[in-house]
């Protein structure tokens, strides 16, 4: 039944996004030097949705983040965000279109405060720095708290707020979330995964990496697996969490 489930959910509407993608993946390959971590990668992520990438250790899930958020330049292939080519290279023109990475491991500045790494983030959207920062301690009041704290103390579940707060300091219109959960208590990451449900009811897209199968599969719309480099299953997130976990990660009845 899971093979089925796959197969067809990959090639049918529910894998596929009706408007014009906010991001389009296409054939994308990327190396490092002799290493191809990722081979001939697309996928479709549609205006508000939350897409899923999952799979295990080294799949290559961090490096399609990079390279989404331009970070990266692919050997062939191309992102486009809203209909433009994402530059390799040139990660800030893709934070000008309105994409923010919040990185695998949080990539907080430890030895500057609080309310520094906040203004990093900050990209001024017509509102003021004074409003923005209002609006980051109104929506994590422990970080109000801690403004004037080096961020190097803070908590990981405390760092992983800092680091999703930081990215919303830019009005951002996607957001890529690079396992977010990794190291945090349980109750830390419902209070994350409930945050990007809510942002998502605000307008925002996501893509959202986790090792976390079964939490990414509730939360998400639709998934996409990543196996050594390559994309094993997709689908609407509903259907691919019917299947075997292991199943799912080996790409045993996905389309290739
Ligand atoms: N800077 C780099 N130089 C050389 N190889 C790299 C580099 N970064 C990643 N790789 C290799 O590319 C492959 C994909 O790595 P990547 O970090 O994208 O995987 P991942 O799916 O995010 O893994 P994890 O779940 O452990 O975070 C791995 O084999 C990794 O060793
Ligand atoms: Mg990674």
């Amino acid at each position: 039944m899971g093979e089925q489930l796959v197969t067809s959910s990959f090639s049918t509407a529910s894998t596929v996004v009706a408007d014009q993608p906010v991001i389009a993946v296409t054939s994308l390959t990327v190396r490092y030097g002799a290493v191809t971590a990722l081979r001939e990668v697309s996928l479709e992520v549609g205006r508000g949705e939350i897409v899923g990438v999952l799979g295990p250790n080294g799949a290559g899930k961090s490096t399609l983040m990079r390279t989404i958020a331009g970070v990266h330049k692919p050997v062939t292939g191309q992102v486009l965000l809203e209909g433009r080519p994402v530059v390799g290279g040139a990660p800030e023109k893709a934070a000008r279109a309105g994409l923010r990475l919040v990185p695998e491991g949080r990539r907080i500045f430890g030895p500057l405060t609080v309310e520094e790494n906040l203004r990093i983030g900050s990209m001024s959207r017509g509102s003021t720095l004074k409003d923005d920062l209002e609006a980051a301690y109104d929506r994590f009041p422990i970080l109000g708290e801690r403004r004037s704290q080096s961020a190097g103390t803070l908590s990981g579940g405390e760092q992983q707020q800092l680091a999703i707060a930081r990215a919303l300091m830019a009005h951002p219109t996607v957001i890529l979330y690079d396992e977010p959960s990794l190291g945090l208590a349980p109750r830390i990451v419902d209070q994350i995964f409930e945050l990007i449900a809510h942002l998502r009811d605000e307008g925002v897209t996501s893509v959202l990496v986790e090792q976390n199968a079964r939490l990414a599969l509730d939360l998400s719309d639709r998934a996409y697996v990543l196996g050594s480099g390559s994309i094993t299953a997709s689908g609407k997130s509903s259907d691919l969490a019917k299947i075997d976990l292991a199943q799912l990660y080996l790409g045993k009845g996905a389309q290739r």
